[in-house]
């Protein structure tokens, strides 16, 4: 029957089977990726001409081997980057979650982003996995640490006030564990929703890439949103193939529609 359905009405088909879905669920978590910011201008990771990791190599820039070999040049990459994400708005797809999250019960948004884009569009129950490029700690006390205006410019990593050592963001790098308690209440999130947003992610980096298999495990249905096909795509049960900052208002637009009709019967 689709075949004769062009691409358009193909896709409005999808979004309504996929807001069927959500407005029945009391319980949602969506898992959000760098997709979902590049509508901002935050760069993703893997996409094969602008991805970042294929232009610099993150055993340099995200391990900690790579910051004891060139600390100076590991923190002038995340002061240029945090100052990307700080000139950078959220676009109309985190608008849709933070609107989607208003009128769900139970809403758990989980990113992989280390941005604040999600909270600057209004959204409130938001577990960063790995971590927040804005904050910053002790590479070996752990000890918070306050960002100077002077360190912005600074060819070297500030040091430990305690314990003298470097000061690094407080982005989870390859090799190190996510935070305890954002991957326990993300996980908890996922065994209980009764549907699971899989938002502008590849799918390649666990633990994170799990949530959805333990989503799917408790028979939630998951939706993808994405214009590729991710190592996810084959899981889901709607794919929305296209950007997030495109559809995601469309989706959550039919949501708020069909709630509406579900507390105002005819
Ligand atoms: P990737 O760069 O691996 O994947 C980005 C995904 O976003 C791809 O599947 C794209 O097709 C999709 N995409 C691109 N534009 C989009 C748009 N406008 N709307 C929706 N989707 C779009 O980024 P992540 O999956 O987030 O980890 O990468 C996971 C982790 O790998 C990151 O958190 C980071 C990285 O190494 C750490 O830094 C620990």
């Amino acid at each position: 029957m689709f075949a004769r359905l062009n691409m358009n009405e193909k896709m409005e088909r999808l979004i309504e089977s996929a807001a069927e879905i959500i407005a029945a669920a009391r319980r949602i978590a969506v898992l959000t990726g760098a997709g979902v910011s590049a509508e901002s201008g935050v760069g993703t990771f893997r996409d094969a001409q602008t991805g970042l990791w294929s232009r610099f190599d993150p055993q340099q820039l995200a391990s900690q081997e790579g910051f004891a070999a060139d600390p100076g040049r590991v923190w002038r990459w995340y002061m240029h980057r945090l100052e990307m994400v700080e000139r950078a708005r959220p676009n109309p797809g985190h608008a849709a979650l933070a609107a989607l999250e208003a009128m769900t019960p139970t809403f758990t948004l989980i990113t992989q982003n280390v941005d604040d884009l999600h909270e600057r569009a209004g959204s409130r129950n938001v577990l960063h996995l790995h971590g927040r490029i804005e904050r910053f700690h002790c590479n070996g006390c752990g000890l918070p640490y306050t960002l100077r205006m002077e360190d912005r410019d600074a060819p070297m990593p500030p040091t430990c006030t305690f314990c003298t050592d470097y000061i690094r963001p407080s982005v989870v790098w390859f090799g190190e564990l996510l935070p305890a308690q954002e991957l326990a209440e993300a996980q908890r999130a996922a065994e209980t929703c009764d549907v699971f947003l899989v938002i502008g992610t590849s799918g390649v980096v666990y633990p994170a890439a799990h949530l959805p298999v333990m989503a799917k495990r408790r028979a939630a249905p998951i939706i993808e949103v994405n214009p590729e096909e991710s190592a996810l795509s084959e899981m889901a049960e709607i794919w929305l193939s296209g950007p997030s900052g495109a559809l995601l208002p469309r989706l959550v637009e039919a949501v708020r529609l069909r709630r509406a009709g579900q507390e105002n019967p005819r």
